[in-house]
Protein backbone atom coordinates (compact mmCIF):
# COMPACT_ATOMS: atom_id res chain seq x y z
CA UNK A 1 0.00 0.00 0.00
CA UNK A 2 1.51 3.35 -0.77
CA UNK A 3 2.15 5.91 1.78
CA UNK A 4 -0.95 7.90 2.87
CA UNK A 5 -1.37 11.44 4.15
CA UNK A 6 -1.62 11.90 7.84
CA UNK A 7 -4.90 14.17 7.37
CA UNK A 8 -6.39 10.57 5.98
CA UNK A 9 -4.65 8.46 9.55
CA UNK A 10 -6.12 11.26 11.86
CA UNK A 11 -10.02 12.49 10.12
CA UNK A 12 -10.78 8.42 10.51
CA UNK A 13 -9.47 8.30 14.42
CA UNK A 14 -11.37 11.61 15.55
CA UNK A 15 -14.32 9.82 14.11
CA UNK A 16 -13.19 7.14 15.90
CA UNK A 17 -12.20 8.32 18.75
CA UNK A 18 -8.88 6.55 18.82
CA UNK A 19 -5.34 7.60 18.60
CA UNK A 20 -2.60 6.57 16.04
CA UNK A 21 0.59 6.06 17.63
CA UNK A 22 4.01 8.42 15.66
CA UNK A 23 7.35 7.10 16.48
CA UNK A 24 10.35 8.06 15.90
CA UNK A 25 12.77 6.88 13.55
CA UNK A 26 16.60 7.35 12.97
CA UNK A 27 17.72 4.06 11.60
CA UNK A 28 16.52 0.72 9.69
CA UNK A 29 15.53 -1.38 13.21
CA UNK A 30 13.16 1.12 14.21
CA UNK A 31 11.28 0.95 11.17
CA UNK A 32 11.52 -2.35 10.78
CA UNK A 33 9.82 -2.29 14.26
CA UNK A 34 7.45 0.12 13.21
CA UNK A 35 5.76 -2.00 10.11
CA UNK A 36 6.14 -5.23 12.64
CA UNK A 37 3.75 -3.72 14.85
CA UNK A 38 1.06 -2.27 12.62
CA UNK A 39 1.44 -5.59 10.86
CA UNK A 40 0.98 -7.79 14.05
CA UNK A 41 -1.65 -5.19 15.56
CA UNK A 42 -3.61 -4.29 12.43
CA UNK A 43 -3.05 -0.96 13.10
CA UNK A 44 -2.42 1.81 11.15
CA UNK A 45 0.82 4.23 11.91
CA UNK A 46 3.04 7.18 11.43
CA UNK A 47 6.25 6.79 10.99
CA UNK A 48 8.47 10.10 11.57
CA UNK A 49 11.66 11.85 11.43
CA UNK A 50 13.06 15.12 12.91
CA UNK A 51 15.81 17.23 11.20
CA UNK A 52 18.79 16.32 13.51
CA UNK A 53 16.90 12.13 12.19
CA UNK A 54 17.86 13.87 8.96
CA UNK A 55 21.46 14.83 9.64
CA UNK A 56 21.98 11.24 11.38
CA UNK A 57 20.86 8.93 8.58
CA UNK A 58 19.63 11.16 5.68
CA UNK A 59 16.22 11.84 4.76
CA UNK A 60 16.58 10.18 1.27
CA UNK A 61 17.52 7.03 2.82
CA UNK A 62 15.20 6.77 5.57
CA UNK A 63 12.16 7.85 3.19
CA UNK A 64 13.08 5.76 1.17
CA UNK A 65 13.74 2.58 3.29
CA UNK A 66 9.57 3.59 4.63
CA UNK A 67 8.14 3.80 1.36
CA UNK A 68 9.74 0.25 0.20
CA UNK A 69 8.30 -1.23 3.29
CA UNK A 70 5.18 0.48 3.70
CA UNK A 71 4.80 -1.56 -1.08
CA UNK A 72 4.25 -4.41 1.19
CA UNK A 73 2.31 -3.18 4.40
CA UNK A 74 -1.12 -4.15 4.87
CA UNK A 75 -1.73 -1.39 7.56
CA UNK A 76 -1.84 2.53 6.22
CA UNK A 77 0.96 4.43 7.03
CA UNK A 78 2.17 7.90 7.02
CA UNK A 79 5.90 9.65 6.74
CA UNK A 80 5.80 12.84 8.91
CA UNK A 81 8.37 15.60 9.27
CA UNK A 82 8.58 16.13 13.88
CA UNK A 83 9.34 19.43 14.56
CA UNK A 84 10.25 21.04 11.53
CA UNK A 85 11.87 24.51 11.89
CA UNK A 86 11.14 26.39 8.96
CA UNK A 87 9.68 26.22 5.23
CA UNK A 88 13.23 24.99 3.95
CA UNK A 89 12.89 22.08 6.23
CA UNK A 90 9.38 21.49 5.15
CA UNK A 91 10.13 21.87 1.65
CA UNK A 92 12.83 19.08 2.07
CA UNK A 93 11.03 16.43 3.57
CA UNK A 94 8.40 16.87 1.11
CA UNK A 95 11.01 16.32 -1.80
CA UNK A 96 12.15 13.84 -0.35
CA UNK A 97 8.58 12.05 -0.25
CA UNK A 98 7.48 12.55 2.94
CA UNK A 99 3.39 12.57 3.21
CA UNK A 100 3.26 14.93 6.23
CA UNK A 101 5.15 17.75 7.98
CA UNK A 102 5.00 19.27 11.28
CA UNK A 103 5.80 23.41 11.65
CA UNK A 104 6.81 24.37 15.21
CA UNK A 105 6.54 27.76 15.74
CA UNK A 106 5.55 26.90 18.97
CA UNK A 107 8.56 29.40 20.40
CA UNK A 108 7.33 32.46 18.03
CA UNK A 109 4.62 34.68 18.96
CA UNK A 110 0.77 34.15 18.37
CA UNK A 111 0.96 36.25 14.91
CA UNK A 112 4.47 35.10 14.01
CA UNK A 113 3.43 31.24 14.71
CA UNK A 114 0.26 32.01 12.69
CA UNK A 115 2.58 33.08 9.62
CA UNK A 116 4.95 30.74 9.43
CA UNK A 117 2.48 28.14 9.84
CA UNK A 118 0.32 29.61 6.85
CA UNK A 119 3.19 29.87 4.47
CA UNK A 120 3.86 25.93 5.06
CA UNK A 121 0.17 24.96 4.58
CA UNK A 122 0.77 27.61 0.93
CA UNK A 123 3.40 25.37 0.08
CA UNK A 124 2.31 21.65 1.73
CA UNK A 125 -1.83 21.43 1.10
CA UNK A 126 -1.60 21.97 -3.00
CA UNK A 127 1.09 19.08 -3.41
CA UNK A 128 -1.34 16.79 -1.02
CA UNK A 129 0.83 17.02 2.30
CA UNK A 130 -0.80 17.34 5.42
CA UNK A 131 0.82 19.68 8.04
CA UNK A 132 0.71 19.76 11.81
CA UNK A 133 1.25 22.94 13.98
CA UNK A 134 1.48 24.03 17.43
CA UNK A 135 0.47 26.30 19.79
CA UNK A 136 1.26 26.52 23.64
CA UNK A 137 5.09 25.91 24.66
CA UNK A 138 5.50 22.01 26.57
CA UNK A 139 6.66 21.67 29.82
CA UNK A 140 5.53 20.48 33.22
CA UNK A 141 2.70 22.37 34.97
CA UNK A 142 4.90 22.46 38.11
CA UNK A 143 7.48 24.67 35.90
CA UNK A 144 4.67 26.71 33.99
CA UNK A 145 5.34 29.58 37.02
CA UNK A 146 9.08 30.28 35.28
CA UNK A 147 7.18 31.51 32.03
CA UNK A 148 8.80 29.04 29.79
CA UNK A 149 5.92 26.59 29.57
CA UNK A 150 2.72 27.84 28.14
CA UNK A 151 -0.35 25.65 28.20
CA UNK A 152 -2.57 26.15 25.24
CA UNK A 153 -5.45 28.43 24.87
CA UNK A 154 -8.71 26.81 23.68
CA UNK A 155 -9.66 30.16 22.43
CA UNK A 156 -6.47 30.83 21.27
CA UNK A 157 -6.38 27.95 19.56
CA UNK A 158 -9.79 28.21 17.56
CA UNK A 159 -8.20 31.56 16.29
CA UNK A 160 -5.01 29.49 15.14
CA UNK A 161 -6.74 26.98 13.54
CA UNK A 162 -8.93 29.17 11.45
CA UNK A 163 -6.36 31.00 10.38
CA UNK A 164 -4.13 28.58 9.62
CA UNK A 165 -6.15 26.09 7.71
CA UNK A 166 -3.66 22.98 9.19
CA UNK A 167 -4.63 19.57 9.35
CA UNK A 168 -3.85 18.60 13.33
CA UNK A 169 -2.69 20.74 16.04
CA UNK A 170 -0.27 19.84 18.90
CA UNK A 171 -1.55 20.91 22.41
CA UNK A 172 0.37 22.04 25.55
CA UNK A 173 -1.43 20.16 28.54
CA UNK A 174 1.68 19.47 31.13
CA UNK A 175 3.56 16.83 29.14
CA UNK A 176 7.13 17.02 27.72
CA UNK A 177 9.91 15.85 25.67
CA UNK A 178 12.37 13.18 27.31
CA UNK A 179 12.96 10.99 30.12
CA UNK A 180 12.33 13.16 32.96
CA UNK A 181 9.00 14.70 32.59
CA UNK A 182 7.74 15.12 36.62
CA UNK A 183 10.43 16.45 39.30
CA UNK A 184 7.02 15.05 41.66
CA UNK A 185 3.53 13.98 41.19
CA UNK A 186 2.65 13.62 37.19
CA UNK A 187 -0.06 16.63 36.48
CA UNK A 188 -1.51 16.90 33.34
CA UNK A 189 -4.30 19.26 32.22
CA UNK A 190 -6.37 16.70 30.41
CA UNK A 191 -9.50 18.76 30.75
CA UNK A 192 -8.07 21.59 28.46
CA UNK A 193 -7.90 18.97 25.44
CA UNK A 194 -11.91 19.13 25.14
CA UNK A 195 -11.88 22.70 25.29
CA UNK A 196 -9.67 22.85 23.26
CA UNK A 197 -11.02 19.97 20.24
CA UNK A 198 -14.42 21.70 20.96
CA UNK A 199 -13.37 24.84 19.38
CA UNK A 200 -10.63 23.56 17.12
CA UNK A 201 -12.65 20.34 15.63
CA UNK A 202 -9.57 18.80 14.06
CA UNK A 203 -7.47 15.90 15.00
CA UNK A 204 -5.37 16.73 18.46
CA UNK A 205 -1.48 15.86 18.94
CA UNK A 206 0.17 14.95 22.07
CA UNK A 207 4.09 15.74 22.13
CA UNK A 208 6.25 14.31 25.15
CA UNK A 209 3.90 11.54 25.80
CA UNK A 210 6.10 8.63 26.31
CA UNK A 211 5.31 6.78 29.36
CA UNK A 212 8.94 5.55 30.60
CA UNK A 213 7.50 2.48 31.88
CA UNK A 214 9.44 1.28 35.17
CA UNK A 215 9.98 -2.13 33.36
CA UNK A 216 12.54 -0.80 31.25
CA UNK A 217 14.00 1.83 33.05
CA UNK A 218 14.65 -1.42 35.95
CA UNK A 219 15.82 -3.46 32.95
CA UNK A 220 18.45 -0.48 32.11
CA UNK A 221 19.58 0.19 35.43
CA UNK A 222 19.68 -3.65 35.79
CA UNK A 223 22.56 -3.46 33.41
CA UNK A 224 24.39 -0.25 34.35
CA UNK A 225 22.13 2.38 33.13
CA UNK A 226 22.01 5.56 35.14
CA UNK A 227 18.47 7.05 34.89
CA UNK A 228 17.72 7.90 38.74
CA UNK A 229 14.30 10.56 38.42
CA UNK A 230 13.31 9.16 35.15
CA UNK A 231 9.50 10.07 34.89
CA UNK A 232 6.59 9.99 32.50
CA UNK A 233 3.13 10.12 31.65
CA UNK A 234 0.64 7.69 33.42
CA UNK A 235 -1.22 5.34 31.48
CA UNK A 236 -4.12 6.65 32.96
CA UNK A 237 -3.87 9.97 31.73
CA UNK A 238 -3.05 9.25 28.39
CA UNK A 239 -6.22 6.90 27.85
CA UNK A 240 -8.23 10.26 29.42
CA UNK A 241 -6.22 12.61 26.88
CA UNK A 242 -7.43 10.17 24.02
CA UNK A 243 -11.17 10.16 25.42
CA UNK A 244 -11.07 13.86 24.86
CA UNK A 245 -9.54 14.31 21.55
CA UNK A 246 -6.40 13.31 21.21
CA UNK A 247 -5.76 12.15 17.82
CA UNK A 248 -1.92 11.09 17.51
CA UNK A 249 0.30 10.81 19.99
CA UNK A 250 4.41 10.93 19.65
CA UNK A 251 6.64 8.43 21.14
CA UNK A 252 10.61 8.74 21.07
CA UNK A 253 11.57 8.09 24.66
CA UNK A 254 10.30 4.84 25.41
CA UNK A 255 12.02 3.72 21.99
CA UNK A 256 15.37 4.71 22.87
CA UNK A 257 14.67 3.20 26.52
CA UNK A 258 13.81 0.20 24.84
CA UNK A 259 16.50 0.28 22.88
CA UNK A 260 19.22 0.56 24.99
CA UNK A 261 17.72 -1.43 27.71
CA UNK A 262 18.12 -4.51 25.18
CA UNK A 263 21.58 -3.36 23.78
CA UNK A 264 22.93 -3.31 27.52
CA UNK A 265 21.54 -6.52 28.25
CA UNK A 266 22.72 -7.91 25.76
CA UNK A 267 26.28 -6.86 25.73
CA UNK A 268 26.19 -7.98 29.68
CA UNK A 269 24.75 -10.93 29.39
CA UNK A 270 27.25 -12.03 26.46
CA UNK A 271 30.49 -10.42 26.52
CA UNK A 272 31.61 -12.30 23.88
CA UNK A 273 28.68 -11.02 21.21
CA UNK A 274 29.91 -8.63 18.43
CA UNK A 275 27.53 -9.36 15.69
CA UNK A 276 25.85 -6.05 15.33
CA UNK A 277 22.31 -8.46 14.17
CA UNK A 278 22.98 -10.10 17.56
CA UNK A 279 23.24 -6.80 19.28
CA UNK A 280 20.60 -4.97 17.41
CA UNK A 281 17.97 -7.82 16.76
CA UNK A 282 16.58 -8.09 20.51
CA UNK A 283 16.91 -4.53 20.42
CA UNK A 284 14.58 -4.18 17.65
CA UNK A 285 12.27 -7.35 19.48
CA UNK A 286 11.82 -5.39 22.49
CA UNK A 287 11.15 -1.98 20.46
CA UNK A 288 8.37 -4.04 18.64
CA UNK A 289 6.76 -5.37 22.20
CA UNK A 290 6.92 -1.51 23.29
CA UNK A 291 5.20 -0.14 19.77
CA UNK A 292 2.53 -3.19 20.07
CA UNK A 293 1.51 -2.06 23.39
CA UNK A 294 0.87 1.77 22.12
CA UNK A 295 -0.97 0.54 19.60
CA UNK A 296 -3.23 -1.73 22.08
CA UNK A 297 -3.47 1.31 24.75
CA UNK A 298 -4.39 4.24 22.30
CA UNK A 299 -6.81 2.09 20.48
CA UNK A 300 -5.24 1.85 17.11
CA UNK A 301 -5.13 -2.07 17.15
CA UNK A 302 -8.16 -3.04 14.41
CA UNK A 303 -8.39 -0.38 13.55
CA UNK A 304 -5.93 -1.03 9.86
O1 LIG B 1 10.73 15.70 19.90
C1 LIG B 1 11.75 15.28 19.41
C2 LIG B 1 12.21 13.90 19.50
O2 LIG B 1 12.05 13.30 20.75
C3 LIG B 1 13.62 13.67 19.04
O3 LIG B 1 14.30 14.75 18.77
O4 LIG B 1 15.67 13.71 16.90
O5 LIG B 1 15.79 16.13 17.53
O6 LIG B 1 16.75 14.36 19.07
P1 LIG B 1 15.73 14.73 18.03
P1 LIG C 1 8.80 11.66 24.17
O1 LIG C 1 10.15 12.25 24.46
O2 LIG C 1 7.92 11.71 25.38
O3 LIG C 1 8.88 10.29 23.60
O4 LIG C 1 8.11 12.60 23.06
C1 LIG C 1 8.51 12.51 21.72
C2 LIG C 1 7.96 13.60 20.87
O5 LIG C 1 7.12 14.38 21.25
C3 LIG C 1 8.50 13.69 19.50
O6 LIG C 1 7.99 14.78 18.81
ZN1 LIG D 1 7.68 16.50 20.01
Amino acid sequence: MALVSLKELLDKASSGGYAVPAFNVNNLETVQAAFQAAQLEHSPVILQATEKAGEYAGFDLLSAMVHKAAESSPAPVALHLDHGGSVEAVLKAIRNGFTSVMIDGSHLDFNKNIELTRRVVEVAHPVGVSVEAELGRLGGIEDEVAGEVQLTDPEAAGRFVKETGVDALAVAIGTSHGAYKFKGEPRLRTDLVKRIKDLVNIPLVLHGASSVEKEIVDMAEGYGARLKGAKGIPLESIREAIKNGINKINIDTDLRLAFTASIRKVLTERPEEFDPRKILGPARELMVQTMRNKMQVFGSSGKA
